[in-house]
């Protein structure tokens, strides 16, 4: 029988190769994608040697449209049990001091890639009635209300990682009863390359590993959740989050 097939965004680090792993533990083949060849080609060799996992390589920097355009054509015609929108990466910045260009690879990147690559993966998963598309936010898509010296300036990135919480959310429910799940994942501060890049010391902050945050995805998956926030002590606050919604937009 043929394995189920997963497409990791950002596989050459971090939270994206904590997937790849984890994913291919579980039995699935996969497709890693990121601007780092030599990284996936080395973790597709691991993967390959040590889970006997069938991996394919596509480089792709998803801030560029036509390499972002070539991606989709290869998605629509893979049959995808799961895509894992994860690539991202956060340019920590107040509005005025970001580069206008950068901002557009954050949209480009965080919202217009997900979204077409979602757009190109989902009818086939609902044509063969299952699936599962993650996409990859963040804890700081909650942070719009938050004022205070201690959190980075992030209007952009934050409401790229806001889009993907509320398109999630809303996706989902169109999904019910194709037998295809969607899950929103909002890790916390993670052990990953994604500080170190911005040159930002977060070395007395605590922070998951990417190992936690994938097995916490993958387990909330199974549950059928659509929020995941893998440091939450209470669940509930999630489900007061959605009523308190419900009553903003009822008043
Ligand atoms: N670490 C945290 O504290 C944290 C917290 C909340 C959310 N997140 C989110 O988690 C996701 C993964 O981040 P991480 O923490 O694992 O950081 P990371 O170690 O820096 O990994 C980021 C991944 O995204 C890829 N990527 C970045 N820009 C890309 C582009 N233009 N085209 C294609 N791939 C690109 C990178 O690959 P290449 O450089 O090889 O292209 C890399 O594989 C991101 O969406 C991030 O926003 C992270």
């Amino acid at each position: 029988m043929a394995k189920p097939r997963a497409l990791v965004t950002g596989a050459s680090s971090g939270i994206g190769t904590a997937f790849a792993e984890q994913l291919a533990a579980a039995g699935h083949d996969l497709v890693v994608v990121a601007r780092r060849e030599d990284r996936l080609r080395q973790l597709a060799d691991r993967l390959t040697r040590e889970q006997g996992a069938n991996v394919i390589v596509e480089v792709a920097d998803l801030a560029s449209a036509a390499e972002l355009d070539r991606l989709v054509a290869v998605v629509t015609d893979l049959e995808l049990d799961l895509l894992v929108n994860n690539a991202g990466f956060g340019a920590y910045r107040p509005f005025l001091k970001l580069d206008p260009t950068r901002a557009e690879e954050l949209i480009r990147v965080q919202v217009l890639a997900p979204t077409l690559l979602a757009r190109a993966a989902l009818p086939g998963m609902v044509e063969r009635g299952h699936g599962a598309l993650v996409n990859v936010a963040s804890a700081l898509a909650f942070s719009g209300g938050i004022k205070g010296p201690w959190m980075p300036a992030r209007a952009t990135y934050a409401a790229t990682k806001s889009y993907l919480v509320t398109f999630t959310q809303i996706l989902s429910a169109e999904l019910e009863g194709t037998g295809v799940q969607a899950q929103v994942l909002c890790p916390p501060t993670t052990a990953t390359e994604f500080h170190d890049i911005q040159g930002i010391d977060v070395s007395r902050v605590e922070r998951m590993s990417a190992t936690e945050v994938v097995r916490a995805s993958l387990a909330a998956l199974s549950r059928g959740e659509v929020i995941c926030l893998p440091a939450l002590a209470d669940p509930g606050l999630i489900s007061d989050w959605t009523a308190a919604s419900t009553r903003l937009l009822r008043g």
